[in-house]
């Protein structure tokens, strides 16, 4: 026999003898890994300093966004969550969307979601949250239909942002655009309010 010959018919032995040594039934210890790096690696809490750690300047794990970046195809709304701000965008009438019958099915839908449990369905104010008598808050949710004409695009775009008083704000939860589009339905609302969109119909129907 050829020693080619002898490790082909050793081989298959030895291997067993192996797999028979290297199982063994002691569940006490916790055997031999490899590569153990691979299996635990270290977790470090995102954004955090670790020392010793190299990955980013001053050993943090991450680094934040910089400042002012926002994710890409999002838009922001600059102005400023103040009184003054408040002040500043009631000044404003424009709403950068133009007026159509889309823009107002929108907001209508988006109104419907978001705003109907306070403001109510036409937007009276007599939503069921209200309605529904728990409801106690030192001011009630403003009546949009009544008309008085300070109900600029800018001072509602800006509370749908922000909020106001017992109102959360609706920045997070509302696209930029859809939120552009509230705002023309919301003023369709107001009584005092008979725009006609870009396609030719009445806005203030109800
Ligand atoms: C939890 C109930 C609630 C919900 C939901 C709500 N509002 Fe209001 N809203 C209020 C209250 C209360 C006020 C009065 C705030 C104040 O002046 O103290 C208010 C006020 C407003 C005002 C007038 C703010 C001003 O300039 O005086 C606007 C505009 C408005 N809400 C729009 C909306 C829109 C649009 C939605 C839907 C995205 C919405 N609200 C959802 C409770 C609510």
């Amino acid at each position: 026999m050829k020693p080619i010959e002898i490790a082909k018919y050793l081989a298959p032995v030895l291997l067993a003898v192996i797999v028979m040594v290297t199982c063994k039934r002691d569940y006490s210890k916790p055997g031999r890994e490899y590569a153990p790096d691979m299996a635990h690696s270290k977790a470090y809490e995102t954004y955090t300093k670790v020392k010793d750690n190299t990955a980013f300047e001053d050993g943090y794990t991450a680094l934040e966004p910089a400042k002012g970046s926002i994710a890409r195809g999002q838009k922001v709304y600059h102005g400023d969550d103040t009184p003054e701000g408040y002040t500043l965008a009631t000044a404003s009438d424009e709403n950068p969307l133009a007026l159509t019958d889309e823009a107002l099915a929108r907001g209508k839908e988006v109104y419907s979601i978001y705003c109907t449990p306070c403001h109510g369905p036409k937007g009276d104010g007599e939503g069921t949250a209200v309605l529904g008598s728990n409801y106690n808050l030192a001011a009630p949710p403003i009546n949009f239909t009544a008309p008085t004409g300070e109900w600029t695009s800018g001072r509602i775009f800006h509370v749908i942002n922000y909020g106001k008083g017992n109102m959360g704000a609706y920045a997070s939860q509302i696209a930029y655009d859809d939120r552009w589009r509230l705002v023309h339905y919301v003023k369709s609302l107001n009584n005092a309010n008979t725009a006609t969109t870009a396609d030719g119909s009445q806005t203030a129907s109800k």
